[in-house]
């Protein structure tokens, strides 16, 4: 059952006139795992779950979902996916259950169906009690609560969710994310999740780095850790904008960003020893104070800044 592939996306393409929103993109996810989509505003992350869920056609490549082809069977395919745009739009004079009611019957659920189910659902996802509520009167937090819910409904095997948690309180991320973790463990379903938040990017099992309608790196976010292993340089000491300037003129690094009140260098292979020993006199002659400078283990922030980087150059 875990090992079951759910997604499966085969040089996907679609094009905006001229605009390659995604230009051959493939992946799979299977039962049981979260898989991480992220990369900046524009890359095609939005565009790639349209294409899986049928939202819009694909210009070339195939997908399946649950081994049913998306372009050959949409509603079947569609039938097997609960979708939760980024853009989410609930009715906001509808209660919490009329909005599942109305949910549930475009999804061509019989009342027999979606009662007990929508009980259920709105119990796992904390709006147990909340049924009668006017979905205007919901916080931020608990719409998208609503949304899992709606997108739920059908017991679809795999989710689509576009940046589910952009805009929302930490708190309500942290149990948003809870949900999502006992959907895919509990339930085995294969869950395809946008973010732009490192730490929940962290939490997938597999990350995909979108950018210019392109996967540009895929992996578990250790195996993406390592990509810039040995080459970022913790820097303390002050005062930092000072530090940040020198650290930049140093020929062997490549990018000095605050990160709280310190720095972090990316440094060229292998001369992390060589930064640090100029470091070492380069700052006090520029006026600044260093207190310590180490090798560090890389985060993820850190190899997504380095990919977004390299497409600059
Ligand atoms: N319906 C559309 N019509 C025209 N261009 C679009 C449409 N949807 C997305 N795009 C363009 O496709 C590219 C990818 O967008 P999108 O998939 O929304 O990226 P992301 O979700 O990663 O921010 C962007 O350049 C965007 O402007
Ligand atoms: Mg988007």
């Amino acid at each position: 059952m875990s090992s079951q592939e759910l997604i499966n996306a085969h040089d996907l393409h679609k094009a905006f006139g001229q605009n390659h929103a995604v230009n051959g993109v493939s992946f799979s996810v299977r039962a049981g795992e979260m898989y991480g989509l992220v990369g900046p505003d524009g890359a095609g992350k939005t565009t790639t779950m349209r294409l899986l869920c049928g939202a819009l056609t694909l210009g070339g490549g195939q997908a399946t979902i649950g081994g049913v082809d998306v372009k050959r069977q949409p509603e079947r395919a569609r039938a097997e996916i609960g979708y939760l745009p980024q853009r989410f739009s609930l009715y906001e004079d509808l209660t919490v259950m009329e909005n599942i009611r109305f949910f549930a019957e475009t999804r061509g659920l019989s009342n027999k169906d979606w009662r007990p189910r929508s009980q259920e659902i709105l119990d796992f996802v904390g709006l147990g009690t909340f049924t009668e509520r006017r979905a205007g009167q919901l916080s931020g937090g608990m719409k998208q609560k609503l949304g899992l819910a709606v997108a739920l409904v059908h017991r679809p095997r795999v989710l689509l969710l576009d940046e589910p948690t952009t805009g929302v309180d930490p708190v309500t991320r942290q149990d948003f994310w809870q949900l999502i973790i006992r959907l895919s463990g509990e339930e085995g379903i294969g869950v395809l999740v946008s973010t732009p938040y490192m730490d929940e990017a962290a939490r997938c099992h597999r990350l995909g780095f979108m950018r210019g309608g392109k996967l540009l790196l895929e992996g578990t976010p250790s195996e993406v850790r390592a990509r810039l292993n040995g080459r970022i340089v913790e820097v303390v000491g002050g005062p930092l904008p000072v530090l940040r300037k020198i650290c930049q003129v140093d020929p062997d690094v490549e990018n000095a960003q605050m990160f709280g009140d310190r720095l972090h260098l990316r440094v060229k292979a292998d001369r992390a020893g060589q930064v640090m020993a100029r470091l070492a006199s380069s700052i006090p002659a520029g006026g600044g104070e260093l207190l310590a400078a180490r090798p560090i283990a890389s985060q993820l922030e850190d190899v997504f800044i380095a990919l977004l980087e390299s497409g600059n150059e």
